[in-house]
């Protein structure tokens, strides 16, 4: 029997604990797989005395993630504390520096040093694995990393945020708003008492960024990316998709175009009868559309312990069977050096059908209004239809001298589709509308994203 992988385990926690029980439940299993042991030699965390559910007697403690990664008992560095910098990246890099591999579920991280790390680890020699950093479960780091060898990728896009997908899901199946089904995930725990990175897209836009690098074979830029949470998606917008044969899901959305790469994260209007629009829950769900294999799609559990350590697992188990001394898979797919520049296309020129919700005064000529200006911009509607909502009684007082209920009129709702157009032609369009007075609040735009 060859030696074992040793592995460090930084991180206790949700993935960290799970990762510790299913390499004590899955030893044999492993070692049959890989040729070879991999053991669990050395732990970290910040309470020692806390019970992880996991016996961790045969590992030696470490208080400090930075001394785990230098120590010379351990092969394999395996960072699952969090945060984009701090003990994470200092643990991280001391471990390349010192010539262990490393495998990290820390989409934080990545997104903001991928591409230096990577460099790191290909001038050490080590492998850096970060399967579960994207869409936890499901392996599509490897798939775009290694599977997808030789295909130009034209777009890839997905559900990468199980909170968000999950309000989204809930707020369409049982008719309850934004705010309620928060709470109701708060409760649940599938979301966090500060919400804003899940449900105002930064949490995709990570893992999106990394997709991007891997597709594209361009630098990380994750401060590159249109960025729009879910948290104004009113449950009206909700029931209008669903009248028009579309779902909405917070999508991110990477694709090639003649300008150069649209990175945007925003909520998206997706075919009723597509497979992404089936994907509920904290379900994710990634697409890759490549010119040799067609168009595929994973979907599986995007978090949880158990779900997150499967992809730590497999990638250790992809140390423990590759070749000492051999050169290994660069991290992101190509070497560091070879990473293009990203160039960013601009938001206003994404091609693309939209939605508009617009809450009208109810005047004669507005109807007529809204349709002159989006023809202005060569806007090609496919449906525009008004709703009127019930009357508002006036209250009783020196408004209304007759002393009795009076009805006035009530704003309306407009909601329009459109054919392919350009954002800048949207956003022109409305802006004409809004000056012309007739708008009583903000207008709803939502994209609608043409998905398999
Ligand atoms: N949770 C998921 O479903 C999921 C899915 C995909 C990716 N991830 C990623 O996986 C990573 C870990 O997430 P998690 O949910 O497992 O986090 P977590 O439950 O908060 O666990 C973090 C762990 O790090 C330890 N820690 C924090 N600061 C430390 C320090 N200064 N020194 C030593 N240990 C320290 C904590 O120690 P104590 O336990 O002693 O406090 C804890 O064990 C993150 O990068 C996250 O983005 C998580």
């Amino acid at each position: 029997m060859s030696e074992s992988l040793r592995v460090g385990l930084a991180g206790l926690g949700t993935v960290g604990a799970s990762v510790a029980r299913a390499l004590a439940a899955k030893a044999d299993e492993l070692t049959a797989q890989c040729g070879r042991p991999i053991e669990l030699t050395a732990v970290c965390a910040r309470n020692r005395d806390q019970d992880r559910g996991v016996d961790l007697s045969q590992a030696q403690w470490f208080d400090d993630p930075v001394a785990l990664a230098r120590s010379n008992q351990i092969d394999v560095f395996v960072e699952l504390i969090g945060g984009e910098d701090g003990v994470a990246l200092d643990g991280v890099a001391t471990a390349l520096e010192a010539g262990r591999h490393v495998v990290t579920a820390n989409k934080a991280l990545l997104a903001k040093h991928g591409v230096g790390l990577a460099g790191r680890a290909e001038k050490a020699g080590v492998i850096l694995n970060f399967e579960a950093a994207v869409a936890g479960g499901i392996p599509i780091i490897k798939t775009m990393r290694e599977s997808l060898s030789g295909n130009a990728v034209s777009r890839v896009y997905g559900i990468m945020n199980g909170t968000a997908n999950y309000i989204l899901t809930r707020m369409e199946r049982d008719g309850i708003s934004f705010a309620d089904c928060l709470a109701d995930a708060q409760r649940l725990g599938y979301a966090e008492a500060d919400p804003t990175f899940d449900i105002e897209g930064h949490d995709t836009a990570h893992k999106l960024a990394i997709l991007t690098s891997l597709a594209f074979g361009t630098q990380i830029a994750a401060d590159d990316i249109y960025m729009e949470g879910i948290s104004n998606i009113a449950l009206g917008d909700i029931e209008a998709a669903r009248e028009l044969g579309y779902r909405i899901k917070l999508l991110g959305v990477a694709q090639r175009t003649p300008e150069g790469i649209e990175q945007r994260v925003h909520p998206t209007m997706v075919p009723l009868g597509s497979v992404i629009a089936q994907v509920e829950g904290v379900t994710n769900a990634v697409a890759v559309e490549a010119d040799i294999v067609g168009t595929l799609l994973m979907s599986g559990p995007g978090a949880g312990g158990d779900a997150t350590a499967s992809a730590v697992i497999g990638d250790l188990a992809d140390i423990a069977k590759s070749q000492p001394g051999r050169q290994q898979a660069p991290a992101l797919g190509r070497p560091a050096d070879r990473l293009q520049p990203y160039k960013r296309a601009r938001m206003r020129a994404h091609e693309g059908g939209y939605f508009v919700r617009m809450t009208v005064h109810d005047r004669p000529g507005v109807f007529a209004d809204i349709a002159r200006h989006m023809a202005d911009q060569g806007i090609s509607l496919e449906s525009i239809v008004q709703h009127g909502a019930a009357p508002h009684p006036v209250p009783m007082g020196p408004d209304n001298p007759y002393g009795e209920d009076e009805e006035t009129p009530s704003p309306k709702t407009v909601i329009l589709t459109t054919h392919e157009t350009t954002e800048r032609a949207v956003r022109d369009a409305i802006a004409q509308i809004v000056e012309d007075g007739h708008l009583i609040s903000r207008p709803q735009v939502i994209r609608i994203e043409r998905a398999g």
